[in-house]
């Protein structure tokens, strides 16, 4: 295997490989700004200067400095080469290339939304110098609203393309160019048109400094406050892996996290932004009992106690249940749910709730897929409630089985969709005789016909794990505590069952229940489930870190 040197450190590499990506490849850093590992090389930024000694074939291989300096991101690494970004010309170079980025730049770090994880400000502190030797006015440019989540700050772009090349490659959109020359030279959008389509949002994550901006992020909060917790997109099947970030229990923003299997660096606007409803106004956040008063009651333990009381009892009482599991439910969600509904009931009629879809799938430039089926865990519910055997009816089987059976006369209902879910017709089928138990988030046109209603979790307000349209298996975190006296599922299904059984109540774990999982007839819970890597877990101490 060739070999190479940068700073001293003896890199192997394989042939093609460019000088940043075997840096990156032995941890070492390289700075750089337009170069991006999923976009094409432009070489244009220059911060990655490298000098670069080679073997000299006209004088016998000695090893001899290229009197210029060379662009690490665009040179390939050659065996033999001895590398470094530590010397006099290049640091040098470093120093005057943040120089000239940092002329026209406003220095408005206390007011931007960057600040805390700035290419700019990281690169200014280790690569530039403190001083400034220009005198004249800087130039302004307009801030712009350039699509429905974007905002762009023109003075702050140190025109790295990123933005340019991302709609040209990637969505293949191409709303965005360069416009001008020279020192006026700026990112636009072309006349007429927005930045718009599904992707748009990684254009921010994509600027390593402050030019781009989300806009339903602006000034909400500061970076370095807010925390990351590594998990996977709950609103499509696509499985993208994402950070949900957060502070005091509020969530700010949704983050990609890279997974080059499945979303590679990005995700789309609709996992960016959909995850809103958590924080709806109209979030169903007690336990109700119809014609009952669950909100007088003195604490949640009581209300959550009466509740569940009043929701065994109707379904114990109900010859015949029938229970309908959300695909937007985890599989350990989906399991406590059908390990109880049999419980109750060994002939419990077990179905998937409507799965949601939205046109087709659409693949982009780079392989990215999003994905038209919008629901996270439809095959790893069926999956888990095919486990209990006996058949497992699709929305449709579920709506007809309580058209035509009126043995069904205890129904136990899962939602937890971002939006309306409950149709007419299936409103229509579950009919008023029936006792109606709801696990829900948001209301809809059965919130108010349930008999009990009971608060649920969000994905992010839980543990547990998805399967998504490629049957890949992968296990996410909770983020933030449950919504007032919400409770996940899993928890709600495990109280019921304990004082079913008459034993004490106890605490949900998303790695016991999938242990249990495997040992009966599931081991897949156990062998095939993704976790998050460990680098991507971070811990109370951790420093908000930015990866350019
Ligand atoms: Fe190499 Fe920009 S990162 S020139």
């Amino acid at each position: 295997m060739p070999t190479c040197t940068i700073n001293n450190v003896t890199c192997d590499f394989e042939e093609g490989q460019t000088i940043l990506e075997v840096a990156q490849a032995n941890d070492l850093e390289i700075p750089h700004y337009c170069w991006h590992p999923g976009l094409s090389v432009v070489a244009s930024c220059r911060i990655c200067l490298a000098e670069v000694a080679a073997p000299n074939p006209r004088n016998d291989g000695k090893i001899e400095t290229i009197p210029k300096l060379l662009p690490a991101c665009q040179t390939p690494a050659g065996d033999g080469h001895v590398i470094t970004t530590t010397s006099e010309k290049a640091v040098q170079s470093q120093h005057s290339v943040m120089e000239l980025l940092l002329i026209n730049h406003p220095v408005d770090c206390p007011v931007c939304d960057q600040a805390g994880e700035c290419g700019l400000q990281d690169y200014a502190y280790r690569y530039g110098h403190a001083g400034s030797r220009f005198q004249e006015d800087k130039i302004k440019q307009p801030k712009k609203d350039i699509g429905p989540h974007v905002l762009l700050y023109s003075d702050r772009c140190i025109m790295c393309t990123r933005c340019v090349r991302f709609t040209e490659e990637i969505t293949g959109t191409s709303e965005l160019m360069i416009d001008g020359r020279g020192a006026i030279e700026s990112i636009d959008v072309f006349p007429g048109r927005a930045l718009d389509n599904p992707m748009s949002g990684n254009v921010v994550d994509l600027c390593p400094v402050g030019a781009l901006l989300d806009k339903d992020f602006l000034f909400t909060q500061r970076v370095w406050y807010l925390k990351s917790t590594p998990s996977i997109d709950g609103l499509t099947a696509s499985g993208d892996n994402i950070f949900v970030e957060h502070n005091a229990g509020e969530v700010y923003r949704i983050k990609p996290r890279q997974n080059m299997d499945i979303n590679r660096w990005w995700i789309t606007d609709e996992v960016r932004q959909g995850w809103r409803f958590i924080q709806a106004e109209d979030r169903l956040l007690m336990p109700v009992i119809a014609d009952s008063n669950a909100f007088a009651r003195d604490s949640a333990d009581e209300a959550w106690d009466v509740a569940e009381s009043a929701a065994l009892n109707g379904l114990q009482q109900a010859a015949h249940l029938a229970t309908m599991v959300s695909p937007m439910l985890s599989c350990e969600d989906a399991w406590h749910v059908a390990n109880l509904a049999r419980a109750i009931d060994p002939q419990a009629v077990l179905g998937v709730g409507p799965v949601p879809y939205d046109g087709d799938d659409q693949t982009m430039q780079d392989g990215f897929v999003i994905r038209a089926e919008k629901a996270p865990n439809t095959r790893g519910v069926r999956r888990v409630l095919e486990s209990f055997g006996g058949p497992v009816l699709e929305a449709s089987g579920f709506e007809a089985a309580l058209r035509k059976d009126d043995s069904i006369v205890g129904v136990l209902l899962t939602g937890n969709y971002p939006s309306q879910w409950v149709t007419p017709q299936f409103r229509e089928a579950i009919g008023e005789g029936r006792f109606v138990v709801m696990l829900d988030t948001l209301p809809n046109s059965l919130t108010e016909r349930s008999n009990v209603l009971l608060p649920a979790a969000t994905w992010m307000e839980k543990s547990g794990t998805f399967e998504n349209a490629d049957h890949r298996l992968q296990s996410f975190q909770q983020a933030v505590h449950p919504a007032k006296w919400c409770k996940s599922e899993a928890q709600i299904a495990m109280d019921l069952l304990s004082q079913l059984r008459g034993e004490k109540p106890s605490v949900y774990c998303d790695a016991q229940t999938r242990v249990a999982m495997a040992e009966a007839g599931l081991p897949e819970m156990l062998h095939d489930v993704k976790h998050p890597r460990q680098e991507d877990v971070q811990t109370d101490s951790d420093m908000h870190l930015i990866v350019l």
